[in-house]
């Protein structure tokens, strides 16, 4: 399945231009081969139809410092039924309730405010806006996620956020005073319109909190599984500063947290503002540690080749001492790792997961079934692999008794490790 394709290596220039500041030379930093769409759940009705499979290139722009695939999918394609419930993680849930405490202090909120959330889920953040008594409104393709947002009674805009939805807020009196964006600056093709249209549905001062994972913990974690198609761009701060810039943000202040796998959070205002000092510093910690230049990225392929091969080799051999393997999280990640891994029903037994929606479905491409964390205890499977490494100790936590009972599990990433 899957190969990559023969005769191309890692540095060599890619014609096409990117996609953000539209200067032509990208450098291939991997090529993965090609993939199924990683969040595209096969339904059993589906099993007998062959999926599509797009190839799955990593690029980087010497020119605006930004990491990049190069395959576009259309985006009806990914999101329209998105099967991720944030809710489901309990660790991401406090951390918003955690980062809106701060905010409304920090810009006094109250009743005449309005947070803005794009991409609000199932309102799994907005919720605590509205503990505080501030007026909400979520934006979300997602008719199924924002479906659940509204039982909750959360208003939530069924549509893509770009420049026209942010125009149209600006023009009925709906702007921010503050406005979240986690997780979708990664995901959004036309990323240009959509800092810009950040830009105009901001009040005077308003400030725009923005998640999105860190490039260098991608590389340095060799977080391989956290490039799928969905995932079109990997930042620095250094490639965002850049980005807000042309589209009228500045950035005032930076700062890393550890939310999947190690993510960068900076927090913008429309204009240009003087930055904090966390901003001038953690840019120069990039300029040093070399993030701003090709080489930087260049090794990361040789040390995902080695990490396939440590992982497989671990696999292969407690198969041969017959011991069964199952899996945690059937996250996107875990459909990478999987596919790119050539780890089928031959190696892992089933996949176990929370989500309701996940469940009787299957890891793309591979196949795996999806099945309810209650099968662990019931199965006592010898060992189980982490794909949903970034919640590993939200998992070891919960599934104690497993381990009590002699489960071990493995955690594949930055090298693979069988947790005692
Ligand atoms: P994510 O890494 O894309 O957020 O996906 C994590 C997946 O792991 C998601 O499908 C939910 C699942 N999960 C569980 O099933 N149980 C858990 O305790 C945790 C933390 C995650
Ligand atoms: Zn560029």
């Amino acid at each position: 399945m899957n190969e990559p394709p023969r005769g191309r290596q890692p540095g060599t220039a890619n014609q096409r231009a990117c996609l953000v500041c539209g200067r032509s030379g990208l450098t291939e930093i991997i090529s993965l081969g090609r993939m199924p769409l990683a969040n595209a759940l096969v339904t059993e009705r589906n099993l007998t139809e062959q999926e599509k499979t797009f190839p799955l290139d990593l690029a980087f722009c010497s020119h605006c410092t930004l990491v990049q695939i190069t395959e576009s999918v259309p985006p009806e394609d990914l999101f329209m039924e998105y099967p991720y419930f944030s809710s489901y993680s309990e660790t991401m849930v406090r951390e918003a309730e955690t980062l809106v405490a701060r905010m409304v202090e920090q810009q006094e909120l109250g009743s005449r405010s309005l947070a803005l959330e794009v991409a609000s889920n199932d309102g799994y953040l907005l919720q605590h806006y509205v503990g505080h008594g501030v007026k909400v409104l979520g934006i979300d393709p997602a008719a199924n996620v924002a479906q659940v947002a509204v039982k909750k009674g959360i208003p939530t805009i069924v549509r893509f956020f770009g420049p026209d939805v942010a125009a149209e807020l600006r023009a009925e009196g709906r702007q921010a005073d503050i406005l979240h964006a986690n997780n979708v600056l990664a995901h959004v093709p036309d990323v240009n319109g959509f800092v810009a249209g950040i830009a105009t549905v901001l009040k005077e001062n308003g400030i725009a909190v923005i998640e999105t994972p860190y490039v260098k913990n991608l590389v340095d974690g060799v977080q391989f599984d956290t490039i799928y198609h969905e995932h079109r761009f990997y930042y620095s701060l250094s490639a965002l500063t850049k980005l807000f810039e042309r589209n009228g943000l500045a950035i005032v202040d930076a700062e890393t947290i550890p939310i999947h796998g190690g993510s960068l959070r900076v927090f913008a205002a429309a204009g240009s503002i003087e930055p904090r000092r966390s901003v001038r510093d953690l840019l120069s910690r990039e300029r040093d540690e070399g993030l701003q230049s090709a080489s930087y990225y260049l090794d990361f392929a040789l040390r995902v080749e080695l990490l396939k091969d440590q992982l497989t080799s671990l696999l292969a051999d407690l198969k041969g001492e017959g011991k069964r393997i199952a899996a945690y999280g059937a996250a996107a990640k875990g459909s990478v790792l999987l596919n790119f891994m050539h780890l089928g029903t031959e190696t892992i037994d089933y996949v176990v997961d929370h989500t309701p929606y996940k469940q009787g479905r299957y890891m793309p491409g591979v196949r795996i079934p999806i099945v309810p964390p209650t099968k662990l205890l019931e199965d006592m499977p010898d060992y189980v692999l982490v794909l949903a490494w970034n919640f590993v100790d939200e998992i070891l936590a919960k599934e104690s008794e497993y381990r009590d009972r002699g489960g071990r599990f493995i955690i594949p990433l930055p090298e693979p490790v069988v947790a005692r």
